[in-house]
């Protein structure tokens, strides 16, 4: 039993409040959005999250993947309220202040590899993506990359050349930037190869050389490899151990970047700083967003300074780095690292993952449990033998979480996506996990 008064429902959702918001919203937003359930925000701090008609959430998507500190963190908005009085604006794309070139010192810090570096700042995780690509190609002067299939990185033009999530991502928006290949991604439930680990000695990573490189993408002409260390939008997939030592060695051979997304994974959502740490392999460049400033916009990337020698006037935007934001990613960091969350993610991520595991021996339809840190995903299948994605049981699972209070989303086809701020509490996990085990059990019941 939970020893904490939340989730709270005092009516069912969605309540006549929030009804009367998505009927204005049917009105006047671009339908383009996809919202999976219809909850309505009023206010949010720390795990919980309220909705317009008093119903109070623990939130296990931190507000898809940007709150890893949690809603309205005090550190940040004291740092967001400060800025706002001093200045709101003044483009760094042309001028100077402090609160940008502070972040991108601490960027330096904390990501992986001791080399000089410098930062690029955008205003989302596409931008990032856009920024990564375009410094890729001036410094390399190739046009060619390598991205994965089922990887998310943005819808912008560019961004989305690279994204093979879901057709909807791209359909009637060709021609994509052209020279993308894209490879199958390393996914030991579902191996793309139909091969099984350790057995498949890592063909995922030989076959990118073997079949693709030595047969029909120039290597020479390759600028580099674009991925992401866990796929996120792509179902919370994790690499198998040795993967990203034996995709550096393809780099080396090759001559190619290695430009790490880690807009979903990063800032301390999987334990480490960077998802990549977990198999210690140092990217040429790395793309951050979401968290990053805890639900101000902000994008970045990180690169060995040696890359970044594009000339002035070649990428810029004019938000990018905006005060407010790079004040609320100075508080964020303080938090991680003042409230040891990178400890905190670790240990409630082991925690949730034993308690799926557990789950797993007792439910026909749960077929796999994964990830990292607070990045976890619990994918649904029809049965395990034949692991038939379960798109409609996955959905039940997550709109009667929902309806009790829990606020959970899928990814993938058929995966619940577990990523609650990386300051919650055992309590706060043991409520959350009760109703949505309890839920999972539920449809297993149901024929
Ligand atoms: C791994 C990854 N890259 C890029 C993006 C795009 O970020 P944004 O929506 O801020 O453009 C996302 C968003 O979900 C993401 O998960």
């Amino acid at each position: 039993m939970s020893m904490v008064s939340y989730p709270k429902i005092v009516v069912s959702p969605p309540g006549p409040k929030a009804r009367e918001l998505l009927k204005k919203d049917e009105t006047y937003i671009s339908p383009s959005y996809v919202r999976f359930y219809p909850l309505a925000i009023e206010s949010g701090k720390g795990c919980i999250v309220k909705d317009v008609d008093g119903n109070e959430y623990i939130d296990l998507n931190s507000g898809l993947v940007c709150l890893n500190v949690g809603h309205c963190h005090p550190k940040v908005v004291d740092a967001i309220k400060k800025q706002s009085e001093k200045f709101l604006h003044y483009s760094n794309t042309d001028f100077y202040y402090w609160p940008v070139v502070n972040l991108a010192e601490k960027l330096c810090e904390v990501t992986p590899g001791k080399f000089e570096k410098k930062v690029y700042f955008g205003n989302s995780g596409a931008e990032a993506v856009e920024a990564a690509v375009k410094l890729a190609k001036w410094h390399t002067r190739k046009q060619r990359f390598i991205a994965f299939i089922s990887a998310f990185h943005g819808r912008t033009l560019g961004a989305v050349s690279f994204t093979a999530s879901k057709p909807v991502q791209r359909r009637h928006f060709f021609p994509m930037v052209p020279g993308v290949t894209h490879v199958p991604y390393p996914n030991c439930y579902r191996c793309p190869f139909k091969l099984s680990y350790p057995d498949c000695d890592y063909w995922c990573v030989d076959f990118i050389d073997e079949m693709v490189l030595q047969k029909y993408v120039p290597p020479e002409e390759v600028a580099g490899i674009l991925i992401e260390p866990i796929q996120g939008e792509g179902g919370y997939v994790a690499p198998p151990p040795e993967y990203f030592k034996r995709l550096k060695r393809i780099t080396d051979k090759y001559g190619l970047l290695l430009i790490d997304d880690e807009i979903q994974s990063g800032m301390g959502r999987t334990g480490h700083w960077f998802a990549i740490e977990h198999w210690k392999v140092e990217p040429d460049v790395v793309c951050i967003a979401k968290s990053i400033a805890s639900g101000l916009p902000l994008g970045a990337i990180v690169s060995r300074t040696r890359l970044m020698d594009w000339e002035g006037g070649s990428h810029a935007s004019t938000f990018g780095g905006n005060p407010l934001s790079c004040v609320a990613a100075l508080a964020s960091i303080d938090a991680i690292k003042e409230e040891n969350l990178l400890e905190n993610a670790t240990k409630q991520g082991n925690y949730i993952m034993k308690r799926l595991q557990n789950l797993k021996d007792e439910c026909g339809i749960l077929g796999d449990v994964r990830g990292k840190g607070l990045m976890i995903g619990a994918e649904i299948v029809e049965d395990k033998d034949t692991k038939k994605p379960a798109k409609e049981k996955a959905l039940k699972i997550m709109l009667k979480s929902w309806k009790r209070g829990i606020a959970v989303i899928t990814c993938g086809i058929s995966t619940i996506r577990i990523a609650p701020p990386i300051i919650i509490t055992r309590e706060l996990v043991d409520a959350a996990m009760d109703i949505v085990e309890d839920v999972i059990k539920e449809v297993d019941k149901e024929k």
